[in-house]
């Protein structure tokens, strides 16, 4: 669906939002604790550029979020966990010098705004900021909570190919693809507790056209 800017607007994140974000992040992830205030403050005090708000205009209030940080991704592995890589929800991670990488870890939308082109223009404003901060990338953990159904008959690698080629859906994976990143791989463990997607997740990324690698990555 199209993007409509008469009704939503995304802009950053304020402390007047917090406690609709926890209200939101209850209803999308009901088995996880809900950022908590003091969380979402010190996100904002990290990285204010990198914290997005989608916001519902007639009622002023807040109807989806993607939350940020610059990661320098040679310091960690292809197939660590969201706590690693956000050092456990705290984002002290983030490293504005050195992090080339914008790591997406959460976009989430309240499910009476889903299907409103949300996390799309989310994912636009962080693509506008990583060309922006003539960052390499933007990488994330995409859940697949469609594979937990599957998992007994259906292998991972072979769930993702199906996705890939259209002739299977997954409610996360299949609206990231939409969204313009592409799959990497498939991980496990990413989001142990996530039963859903049965443990697993497909890193995803978006790569830059206008920024080469940082200079550790370049071929010699
Ligand atoms: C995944 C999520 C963020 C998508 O938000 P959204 O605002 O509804 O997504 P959009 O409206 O921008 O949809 C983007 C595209 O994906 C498609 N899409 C959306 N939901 C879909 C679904 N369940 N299955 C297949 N495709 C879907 C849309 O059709 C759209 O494509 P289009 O522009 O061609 O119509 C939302 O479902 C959500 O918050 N889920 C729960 C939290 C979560 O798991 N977050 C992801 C963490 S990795």
């Amino acid at each position: 669906m199209i993007f409509d800017s008469t009704h939503y607007r995304i802009r950053r994140m304020g402390s007047p939002d917090f406690a609709a974000i926890g209200e939101i992040c209850r209803q999308v992830y009901p088995h996880d604790a809900p950022y908590t205030n003091a969380e979402l403050a010190a996100h904002n005090a990290l990285y204010p550029e990198g914290q997005f708000v989608a916001e519902y205009l007639p009622t002023a209030s807040v109807a989806g979020v993607h939350f940020t940080l610059r990661l320098r991704l040679s310091d960690f592995h292809i197939d660590d966990s969201w706590d690693v890589l956000t050092a456990h929800g705290s984002f002290t991670d983030h490293d504005p010098i050195h992090g080339h990488t914008l790591y997406g870890a959460d976009v989430f939308v309240s499910p009476e705004h889903q299907h409103h082109g949300l996390a799309h223009a989310l994912t636009d404003a962080t693509r506008h900021l990583v060309v922006e901060q003539h960052l390499w990338r933007m990488v994330g953990g995409s859940r697949l909570p469609g594979y937990g159904k599957v998992a007994a008959t259906v292998s991972p690698e072979q769930y993702l190919s199906e996705i890939l080629a259209g002739t299977r859906t997954d409610p996360v994976l299949s609206a990231h693809l939409k969204d313009g990143w592409s799959v990497v791989k498939p991980i496990h463990g990413y989001l142990p507790h996530d039963s859903e997607s049965n443990g697993w997740a497909a890193v995803i990324q978006w790569v830059n056209p206008a920024c080469p690698p940082p200079p550790e990555f370049r071929l010699r």
